[in-house]
């Protein structure tokens, strides 16, 4: 397996990934899936900040995806990113998560970023323990401001300072 950056071309894998998350769990609190268009202009937004996608290959297959992006618009937020992971159905489990995270992470130091958050639902137990095992550290817990499949849902922001 290797990690490159996203070109072009892998967009309707990522977009399949993403949108699995969105209709299947509570990864995404995005309750409709992204229409192509959506998600071409996520796409084009990153390149135009020089925002990295990093992706996950392995035998020419895209097997998941990392990227960060601003954690608030204003100004004085520039320094603090907000990244996120996905591995595609039928290939979690098997380290691909913590390699990209891994990698997301070497990318935001290289581009000197000073924090990185992370922005879970505190069902997700894996994210969860995958981002504590890097030395993301829980600094906030809001409860019940997500709502999706009829149930609250719980945001809890994990931070890593650079
Ligand atoms: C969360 C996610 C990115 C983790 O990536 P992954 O490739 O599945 O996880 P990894 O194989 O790298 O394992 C990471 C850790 O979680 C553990 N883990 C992985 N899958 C697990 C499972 N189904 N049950 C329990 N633990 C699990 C691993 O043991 C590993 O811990 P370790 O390194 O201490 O052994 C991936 O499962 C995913 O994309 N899930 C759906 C979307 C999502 O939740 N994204 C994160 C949003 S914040």
């Amino acid at each position: 397996m290797r990690i490159r950056p996203a070109v072009p071309a892998d967009l309707p894998v990522l977009l399949e990934i993403y949108n699995d998350a969105v209709v299947r769990t509570t990864a995404s609190w995005d309750l409709a899936p992204w229409t192509p268009v959506e998600h071409a202009e996520w796409y084009a937004t990153k390149a135009e900040h020089r925002h990295p996608i990093l992706v996950a290959e392995s035998d020419g297959e895209v097997l998941g995806y990392a990227a960060y992006g601003p954690f608030r618009p204003k100004a004085g937020y520039a320094a603090t990113m907000e990244h996120s992971v996905y591995v595609r159905p039928g290939h979690q489990g098997k380290g691909i998560g913590r390699a990209l995270l891994v990698a997301v992470i070497e990318a935001a130091r290289a581009n000197g970023v000073h924090a990185l958050i992370g922005g879970l639902s505190s069902d997700n137990e894996v994210s969860m323990r995958l981002h504590l095992s890097l030395g993301f550290v829980e600094v906030g817990r809001l409860p019940e401001v997500g709502r999706k499949f009829d149930r609250w849902l719980d945001l809890v922001l994990l931070q890593l300072i650079l």
